[in-house]
């Protein structure tokens, strides 16, 4: 008998244990500005490449560090973590702002419906989901995105060692690629827009990637 393929819901929840409490939160928030300014704003060009924010989802957004610089860009902005006492940490940090929706997520699925986003939003997160993981994420961007909406994923791009154990690579990065990402993108019926490699442990390994996906105008 063979055995059942895995199950991505099982994969998001072991990759969500490790980020409960964790010392990340406090030390990554003072890197926001400089990634802010150096990495995605370059990145996303929003001028050129028409990205609009109105109504934007901040996926896996932990402590808030990126909603803090989405919400002045942002007419609603869903704010999403697979941790319900993540989202509270947020809505202790922005309040009862009638523009925000807090919400947790099971870990593979976006809970909004159809169509009801222009922007999908994910930093410094995805680069630890399993494949499987971003598989159903991409599938759920392709629904919950309007005609023309972008979805902007920083993601893993060590590929280096199949079938390994994402805990003993550096930074946690699981296994994906830019040319993964294109391709289940292109699986799911989302156009790339943009992609680069990103070099984030600065020894010229390329570890992660950025990509820009766009839903199909209608
Ligand atoms: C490294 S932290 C990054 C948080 C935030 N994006 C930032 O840049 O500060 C990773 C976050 O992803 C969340 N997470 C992990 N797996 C997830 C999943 N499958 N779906 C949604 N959130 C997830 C964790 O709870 C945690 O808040």
């Amino acid at each position: 008998m063979t055995a059942p393929l895995p199950d991505p819901l099982e994969a998001a929840r072991d990759v969500g244990r490790d980020w409960v409490e964790a010392a990340y939160f406090t030390e990554a928030e003072p890197y926001a500005d400089s990634q802010w300014r150096d990495i995605i704003l370059p990145f996303l060009a929003i001028e050129a490449t028409g990205i609009d924010l109105g109504v934007t989802m901040d996926l896996a957004a932990g402590h808030g560090r990126n909603a803090a610089r989405l919400l002045p860009l942002a007419g609603v902005l869903h704010i999403v973590d697979i941790h319900a006492s993540n989202v509270e940490i947020c809505r202790r940090r922005f309040g009862d702002d009638p523009r925000i929706h807090y919400s947790p997520t099971d870990g593979v699925t976006l809970p909004v419906p159809d169509a009801a986003l222009s922007f999908l939003f994910c930093f410094d997160a995805m680069v630890h989901f399993d494949s499987d993981v971003v598989r159903a994420y991409l599938r759920e961007a392709r629904r919950a995105l309007r005609p023309g909406g972008h979805a902007f994923l920083h993601h893993s791009n060590e590929h280096r060692f199949p079938g390994g154990d994402f805990r003993r690579h550096p930074h946690w990065r699981n296994y994906l690629s830019l040319s993964l990402m294109a391709h289940y993108a292109a699986k799911e019926g989302l156009e790339v827009v943009r992609q680069r490699p990103l070099d984030w442990n600065h020894d010229g390994s390329d570890i992660d990637g950025l990509t820009l996906l766009r839903a199909p105008r209608a």
